[in-house]
């Protein structure tokens, strides 16, 4: 665009226009299978920081969306996806044209689920792969063959699950909010990006601990690989427990879904099941094996919201 001469971009886009909550709430709650072990337990409340941009999702996206400078914004997800869902969202707020690339392509002849029923609403245009091309992504001829099929050839592109360096840097704001508040600060993790973040955001003597939702002891690696991408090195002390997965990505138990119903009952939280669930299951767990001296402040972090089709 010339403009009095000068070569402009796009106008650059302002966070604050969406008007985010943040820094997130943060609320004391009064839990008895915490406090019987002399534990403060805090719920980080990421999930209230945007109604479309929810959790993580708004840490991760919009650094992304300021370094996509106008472009159009494509990235990957699965049926139900909340990136896909809260990429699109970002789209619509901001008027970015979006393209999503949905994992299956036997999607593609029939009616969409709600999750991307809401995704095409909010203008993504959806591009179904079949599942072995969808594993090979990352590979960079695959990559280009996709973008081309998408006619996205000039697109930005966001990883699975909005994890890359620009991603885990956006997350280091949730450490720095919860520094002074908390001694340990936990959240359930997919990618490890929104922990590498965090984790390289709180202070010294702080801890923060993931809890891994997908099965594969893969995420120590993965997290490490995103502290390097983003910062260079490790950074902050962090450790994962492995065991509150429940089978794996999106399984669940008879047991985890009257855990997660009791919590709402309880507390008045609406408790996200795919990640959120898993988290609060294993800090009780966690408590009652007196993994937390008595006197920490044990900071939640809510990082999503269930899906209101
Ligand atoms: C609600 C919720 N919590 C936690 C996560 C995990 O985040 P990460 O992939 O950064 O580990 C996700 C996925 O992005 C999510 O949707």
């Amino acid at each position: 665009m010339f403009d009095n001469g000068l070569v402009t971009g796009p106008a650059p886009f302002d966070p604050a226009a969406l008007r985010p909550r943040l820094p997130s709430p943060l609320q004391e709650v009064s839990d008895d299978r915490f406090a019987r072990h002399g534990v403060r337990l805090l719920l980080k409340r990421d999930d209230l920081i945007h109604p479309d941009l929810i959790g993580n999702k708004w840490r991760k996206l919009v650094p992304n969306l300021e370094a996509a400078a106008g472009r159009p914004v494509l990235t990957f997800g699965g049926a139900y996806s909340n990136h896909l869902r809260a990429t699109a969202a970002a789209g619509r707020l901001l008027g970015l044209p979006t393209v999503g690339v949905v994992r299956g392509d036997e999607l593609a002849g029939r009616p969409l689920n709600p999750s991307l029923a809401r995704c095409a609403a909010d203008g993504m245009r959806l591009h179904f792969v079949d599942r072995s091309t969808y594993r090979r992504k990352t590979h960079p001829d695959t990559r280009a063959a996709v973008l081309r099929a998408a006619d996205a050839e000039d697109a930005y592109v966001v990883p699975e699950g909005g994890s890359n360096a620009v991603a885990v840097r956006g997350c280091r704001a949730l450490g720095e909010e919860l520094r002074d508040h908390a001694d340990v600060v936990a959240l359930a993790c997919g990618t490890g990006g929104t922990l590498a973040g965090l984790a390289a955001g709180l202070g010294p003597g702080r801890r923060a601990l993931g809890i891994p939702v997908l099965k594969g002891g893969f995420l120590a690696a993965a997290t490490r690989a995103l502290q390097t991408e983003a910062f260079g090195g490790p950074r902050g002390d962090w450790q994962l427990d492995e065991r509150f997965h429940f089978g794996g990505y999106a399984r669940t138990t008879p047991a985890l879904d009257a855990f997660a119903a009791d919590f709402e009952e309880r507390h008045g939280l609406p408790v996200e099941r795919l990640y959120v669930a898993k988290l609060l299951y294993g800090l009780v767990a966690l408590a009652d094996e007196g993994a937390f001296p008595r006197g920490t402040r044990l900071a939640a972090v809510v990082t999503g919201a269930p899906f209101v089709s």
